[in-house]
């Protein structure tokens, strides 16, 4: 659940351009790529109404922010933009033009009622869990209602939703994600997603698999399988037994013209046999794995409900190793969380000198609202906070360079995803999510290519093809 702030482009190919200049949507994405899917999903469900997507809230009919609730200022930054849109709004009643705002995603599940209270701008607030009720929601909007849809639906959403098409993928139709589980059980004390996203509920194996080959077919290579606790999907398998997320990659790897699979986000306790065995037995799987400890300190960790200790999560880090060596390890860590001490901090430091990670997401501990770590003791002070991250940020950039200088002069499959800014050009993604910047010609986007890297950005490389073989047999 990295941090970023997506905006949705524009998707020529979505079929719907009979309908297009009749209305258009913005969607504007925060937080983890589950948001991402989702916005899209959305985009797609307003598609069937007539709703063609744009890149601008200027260009649109209908602005929807889909918000995300896990670090502080979530609340800030969303009413700081409906201010924005409140003025955009004002200004299109003087020309007779309308803008309908809607609030989705964590802040929208959160907050509720509190937004249409508090920003008379907004016409409907959704929360992830309702999203194909959008389109008659939107319809009530349109009879002058303002909407409120934070209940937990009992009907499966993704039935409802329209599967997704190879366009909308993350890059021009060659990866895509696909989630396969939502929703979290395991109540970590900083973390507000088993609020806002509910329990856990994982999609059943059919549907996955239906999903999965229609990507396939449109011509995606490389799926990522997302969940906020990923590794906990479990399924009733086709075969009548009860599967987890490992059976299932086994599976999904069966699937003609799927190269890649990954998944995203897991939890150290849910790391079962088979799912480590899956990282053995199958080379599609990418050696890559975001697998969070948020602290090194059992105090901490036991403070935080993470129900592992340092130790253990070194082990398993150490079997993971054993089943795939090749394997690169990303994490998220929190620090000042309540009652952190000096100490606490340095066995933080020393897991990462421990295990080594080749990227992470380091945080500030920040209260979430309605979450047992807000009304802890011994709030840690933001100046040491500040220190701390410092010293923890350092520490992981200088692995990750030392990850990013290691592979220089080896070789590895690259999938080719867009061509570069200069001719001849071509962008892929290394086995470790990098982007490759490939010089070469005659490369088409969807191929997996063997290149050989010479030198290497922050978190890019850049390589040269090496005429030979790759692993799948593409040249
Ligand atoms: N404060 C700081 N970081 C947090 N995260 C989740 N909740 C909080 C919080 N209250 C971080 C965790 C998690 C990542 C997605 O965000 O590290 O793994
Ligand atoms: Fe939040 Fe913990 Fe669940 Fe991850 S495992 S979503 S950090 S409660």
């Amino acid at each position: 659940m990295d941090d970023i702030s997506i905006t949705h482009k524009p998707d020529e190919a979505s079929g719907t351009a009979s309908l297009a200049n009749t209305r258009k949507v913005y969607v504007k994405t925060y937080g983890c790529q589950m948001n991402v899917y989702d916005s899209q999903r959305m985009t797609d469900s307003l598609a069937a109404e007539g709703y063609s997507p744009t890149d601008t809230a200027e260009d649109a009919d209908l602005v929807l922010i889909n918000t995300c609730h896990i670090r502080e200022k979530a609340s800030e930054k969303l009413y700081s933009a409906l201010g924005r849109l409140r003025k955009m709004k004002d200004a299109r009643a003087k020309e007779g033009r309308e803008l309908t705002v809607g609030v989705a995603g964590c802040v929208a599940q959160a907050e509720g009622d509190e937004i249409t209270r508090r920003a008379p701008v907004v016409d409907l607030v959704v929360g992830p869990q309702t999203y194909h009720r959008l389109p008659q929601a939107l319809a009530r909007v349109r009879q002058g209602e303002r909407v409120v849809e934070t209940e937990y639906a009992i009907e499966d959403k993704f039935e409802h939703l329209p599967a997704p098409r190879k366009e909308q993928t993350r890059s021009r139709g060659v990866t895509a994600f696909l989630t396969v589980q939502e929703g979290c059980d395991k109540f970590c004390t900083f973390c507000v997603v088993p609020y806002t996203r509910g329990s856990e509920v994982s999609r059943p194996v059919a549907q996955i698999l239906k999903e999965a080959e229609k990507l396939a077919d449109a011509g995606v290579r490389e799926l990522t399988l997302l969940g906020q606790n990923v590794n906990a999907w479990h399924g009733q398998g086709a075969d009548g037994r009860e599967w987890g997320l490992g059976e299932l990659l086994y599976r999904l790897a069966d699937i003609p013209g799927i190269a890649r699979l990954r998944y995203v986000t897991s939890h150290p306790r849910d790391m079962d046999d088979t799912l480590i065995h899956a990282h053995r037995d199958l080379p599609m799987l990418m050696p890559y794995l975001h697998l969070p400890v948020q602290a090194g300190s059992d105090r901490i960790l036991k403070a935080m409900n993470r129900k592992h200790t340092a130790a253990d999560y070194v082990r398993l880090i150490d079997r993971i190793r054993e089943a795939r060596s090749d394997i690169a390890l990303s994490g998220d860590f929190i620090v000042g969380f309540p009652g952190e001490t000096d100490e606490d901090f340095e066995a933080t430091l020393q897991i990462v000198r421990d295990v080594t990670y080749a990227a992470a997401y380091s945080f500030k501990y920040s209260p979430r609202p309605g979450t047992p770590g807000a009304d802890m003791d011994d709030h840690v002070p933001e100046a040491v906070k500040d220190e701390r991250l410092q010293r923890l940020q350092a520490l992981l950039s200088e692995q990750q360079y030392a990850f990013q200088r290691s592979l220089i002069g080896k070789t590895m499959d690259v999938l080719i995803e867009k061509a570069g800014r200069e001719p001849g050009q071509m962008v892929g993604r290394s086995p470790w999510l990098q982007p490759v910047i490939i010089d070469v010609h005659g490369g088409e986007i969807g191929d997996i290519i063997n290149v050989r890297i010479i030198s290497t950005g922050t978190n890019s490389l850049v390589g040269v093809r090496e005429m030979e073989t790759t692993s799948d047999g593409t040249i």
